[in-house]
């Protein structure tokens, strides 16, 4: 890596966060994020009210991150910007404020694939230490998505599984709705899980080949579960909260694991990295703990900020393109649906 100072804005703007990142190599200066608090009232993401709160945003999220990183936006080397996958209206604005600004600044425009920066999260420096090294197991496990890379570099990345219908992130929040929770609902049902009993209930496991996942049934079975237990007592969700919720995380996380042990047993890579927002669930955290101990894996998760939505992962990427020339031209257009290494 080169000695001189890169500085790079990212812009991030896939789903129902904006968010702005300055970078200095691969160092974070600034990483403001505007959650879209909208979205709470209706118990998930509606696209067209994401892509007018990303209008409102992008500008004074921008503003913010130069100004926190201290930054003049001509000191600026490039824009990166997630091209895709996401929600298209939502990608429209952060792809064409991008395109605009490198125009108006005449500097680099560096395309970035969301996936692949929720994997180079990683590679942040920060002082929350290592980074996986080559090859790794990278999983990404949040509310929009589930999947499972093998990362043999920084460029190369091959999907080995991923999810046939809802991402994880979905089954906790969609369990949760049922349950009567707020939106979302993930970190409540592991708060609630701590103090319930995990073989409480029984929920079943989906079959799936290979090492795709899915969760869509076991939203509907958790439906017909409860549906029989209020018609026996209207307050079997308030009596037994802890133990549904510790039942239905135990059943998410068996999911998770099994494919994750599938993977490394078929690969024989023992460096496994997280991400995503489900990174913070405190069940995963113990059982990734317990495979470090019990069968030697090495794991890592990056800080919660850099494992949610958000810009500084967009330009880690965006760094790491500079350093190799990857700059992309202003035809470029955003893609809805964009697979790593395509
Ligand atoms: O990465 P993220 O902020 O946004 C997406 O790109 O989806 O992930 C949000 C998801 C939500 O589904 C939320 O319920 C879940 O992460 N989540 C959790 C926890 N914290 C956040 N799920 C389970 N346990 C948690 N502690
Ligand atoms: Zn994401």
């Amino acid at each position: 890596m080169t000695d001189k100072k890169i500085y790079i804005l990212a812009i991030e703007s896939s789903c129902d966060d904006t968010s702005a990142a300055v970078l200095c190599n691969a160092k974070v200066l600034s990483n403001v994020v505007a959650t879209q608090e909208i979205h709470k009232q209706y118990g998930g993401v509606v696209p067209e009210l994401a892509s007018r709160a990303h209008q409102q945003n992008i500008v004074p999220v921008v503003h913010q991150a130069l100004a926190k990183a201290n930054i003049d936006k001509k000191q600026l080397s490039a824009i990166a910007f997630t091209r895709g996958p996401g929600l298209m209206g939502s990608l429209l604005v952060g792809t064409s404020f991008a395109k605009s600004l490198a125009l108006g600044l005449d500097i680099p425009l560096i395309e970035v694939n969301h996936m692949e920066a929720h994997i180079l999260a990683h590679f942040i420096d920060d002082e929350n230490g290592a980074s996986p090294t080559f090859p790794f197991l990278g999983m990404t496990i949040s509310g929009g998505h589930t999947q499972i890379v093998k990362v043999s570099d920084h460029f190369t990345m091959e999907v080995l599984g991923e999810t046939l219908d809802d991402a994880v992130g979905e089954a906790f929040d969609k369990s949760a709705k049922l349950m009567g929770l707020p939106y979302p609902g993930g970190p409540l049902v592991d708060k609630y899980a701590r103090l319930g009993n995990p073989s409480a209930f029984d929920f079943p496991k989906p079959k799936v080949d290979g090492l795709n996942f899915s969760f869509s049934g076991l939203k509907t079975s958790i439906l017909y579960f409860l549906q029989r237990e209020t018609q026996k007592n209207p307050n079997f969700v308030a009596e037994n909260i802890n133990d549904i919720c510790a039942s239905v995380q135990h059943t998410i996380l068996e999911i998770l694991m099994e494919k994750l042990h599938m993977t490394v047993e078929q690969t024989g890579i023992k460096e496994v990295a997280i991400g995503g927002g489900v990174a913070a669930n405190s069940g995963i955290r113990a059982r990734l703990k317990e495979a470090e101990e019990t069968l030697g894996w090495k794991t890592y998760i990056p800080k919660f900020e850099y494992c949610t939505d958000n810009a500084a992962m967009i330009g880690i990427v965006g760094y790491l393109k500079f350093e190799k020339g990857q700059f992309t031209d202003q035809s470029v257009a955003a893609k809805a649906r964009y697979a790593i290494g395509s």
